[in-house]
């Protein structure tokens, strides 16, 4: 009867074991959406500011410049820490999206401070670097649109 029960209390522990990782691994598969949620919602707000700034520049007309680059600084913020959908693979990938994440919020802080000092030449100058960091990093990182359908 003991020999039951010690059987018993085994079982039970190793189902209450199991069932814990059971939750762990539902807990990682909504965090890893919600990662990637974040990281769009943030790149949209990147691409918006930038759209808008592109304009203001074929326009020539600088006034929000300053206000729009600090704006696209908060969503740089905000995506920073979070990896592109899928994830960067080892420590070689992740240095290098890390940096040019970092790249990114370089070049529209100086943006911004140029656009403060209006030395709109110089600013734009800034714009474009950060535009090439865009590329760079979408044509590494970015999943292709029927990857995302996926
Ligand atoms: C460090 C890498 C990195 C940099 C730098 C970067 N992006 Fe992205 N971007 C991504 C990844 C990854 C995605 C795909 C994530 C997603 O949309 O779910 C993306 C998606 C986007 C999207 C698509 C959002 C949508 O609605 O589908 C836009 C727009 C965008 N980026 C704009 C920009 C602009 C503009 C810049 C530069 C000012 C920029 N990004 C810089 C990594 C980057």
């Amino acid at each position: 009867m003991r020999r039951i029960s010690v059987l018993l209390s085994v079982v039970l522990t190793l189902a209450v074991v199991a069932w814990a990782q059971e939750d762990k691994k539902k807990e990682e598969k909504i965090k890893e959406p919600e990662k990637v949620k974040t990281l769009h919602e943030a790149m949209e707000g990147i691409g918006k500011q930038s759209e808008s700034i592109g304009t203001a520049i074929r326009k020539k007309s600088y006034d929000n410049m300053e206000k729009d680059a600090r704006k696209m600084l908060k969503y740089i913020d905000k995506a920073i820490g979070f990896e592109p959908p899928g994830g960067v693979k080892g420590d070689e990938q992740t240095k290098e999206y890390r940096e040019l994440q970092k790249k990114l919020k370089v070049a529209i802080t100086k943006a911004a401070d140029e656009a403060k000092d209006k030395d709109f030449k110089a600013a734009r100058k800034s714009m474009r670097t950060a535009s090439k960091v865009c590329g760079t990093c979408h044509n590494k990182y970015r999943p292709e649109e029927e990857d995302l359908d996926k």
